[in-house]
């Protein structure tokens, strides 16, 4: 166990070094993966064992979790946690990290390692074309400078689904094996629209990927504290309408699909928690927003189980009712 933890303290110091050596080489733009030729930035070898494609089960790894491999270096897995899951990325070689999660990515730790980040968030119940696309052009670009790791939060339903559309798009796979992929991640069968953009997936033409801008973000933002109010609304008005169908997706409302509505609830709240609004708030708003994040947590992953336990998710449902009015109480009205 020592011994790995200076291991890794080694490796991270080498990936340092490697920064400030490219750095004061006085380039100021932010790195172009696209010009950068390889042999600048000869990527470190895999220091621990990558997940494989042979694999049935996900891997664990110290900060990363849920880590399944969708093609040869292509990784989907969880949020990277602080120091820990930063190294583990660059011992198993990894370049470049996108999120497809609403939070914000944790930009400054990935540039210590000379990681680049970028961040194209994807909804609970699949994507567009132009989402996927840029999704599709940001892999592959990234893939030629080394292994690229998808995560969303858990690393169970979008950035699995996100992997599987990609290396379908990319011939890289066929829309089959990206499936079955999704299954190894643990993607919840509920989760039909992610599911659909990886089945349904074709090969997309060269021309047609490079015609996409190449330009992304290192961290997207949600547009304010209201906007996300909004959404947060919307998802549960969804939500209610879900539970007076016993907590299935409602006759009249078929294209709902209930897990898919809680995690959009509990990946806003975080982002909502993490945002300049609420930290400029007292503590106690922001860990409202927090325990509102656990409690749509907890009805996602209730909601994603058979048999469904009616009775515990009402009652969760509540509290979260609750927690809206107290907090608009105090802080809203
Ligand atoms: C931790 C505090 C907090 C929690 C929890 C919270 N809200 Fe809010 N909400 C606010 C604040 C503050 C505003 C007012 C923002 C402003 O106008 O600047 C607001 C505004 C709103 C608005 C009005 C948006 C508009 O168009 O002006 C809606 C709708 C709303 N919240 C719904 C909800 C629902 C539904 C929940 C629970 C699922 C919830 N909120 C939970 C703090 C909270």
């Amino acid at each position: 166990m020592q011994r790995a933890t200076a291991f890794f303290t080694l490796a991270s110091m080498f990936a340092v070094g490697l920064l400030v050596s490219c750095a004061s080489q006085g380039s100021k733009r932010p790195i172009e993966i696209n010009t950068t030729p390889a042999a600048a930035f000869s990527p470190p070898a895999a220091r621990i064992d990558p997940p494989l494609m042979s694999d049935d089960a996900p891997r664990d790894y110290d900060g990363l979790h849920n880590v399944v491999a969708f093609h040869d270096g292509i990784y989907s897995g969880s949020v990277p946690e602080g120091d820990a899951g930063f190294d583990a990325l660059v011992a198993l070689g990894v370049r470049t990290v996108i999120s497809v999660d609403g939070a914000e990515p944790d930009v400054a730790r990935a540039r210590q390692r000379g990681l680049r980040y970028i961040h194209l968030p994807i909804g609970y119940n699949g994507f567009n074309d132009e989402r996927k696309l840029e999704l599709v052009r940001a892999t592959r670009d990234a893939q030629r400078i080394g292994p690229v790791y998808l995560h969303c939060h858990h690393g169970k339903h979008r950035s699995a689904g996100a992997a599987g559309a990609v290396v379908a798009s990319l011939g890289w796979r066929t829309a089959d094996e990206a499936v079955s992929r999704m299954r190894v991640s643990g993607t919840a069968p509920g989760y039909r629209g992610l599911y659909a953009v990886a089945a349904e997936a074709r090969v997309i033409p060269a021309s047609v990927i490079d015609a996409v801008s190449a330009d992304f973000p290192e961290v997207s933002r949600l547009q304010g504290f209201v906007k996300g109010m909004v959404e947060i609304d919307g998802a549960f008005e969804h939500l209610r309408d879900i539970e007076k169908a016993g907590w299935r997706t409602p006759p009249d409302h078929p294209d709902l699909v209930p897990v898919a509505e809680a995690g959009r609830l509990a990946d806003l709240f975080r982002l909502l928690a993490d945002g300049d609004y609420s930290q400029r708030k007292q503590e106690e708003f922001t860990q409202w927003m927090r325990d509102s994040a656990r409690i749509s947590s907890n009805l996602e992953v209730m909601l994603a189980e058979e048999p469904l336990e009616i009775g515990r998710l009402s009652r969760e449902f509540a509290t979260l009712t609750a927690a809206c009015k107290d907090c608009h109480v105090r802080y809203r009205d």
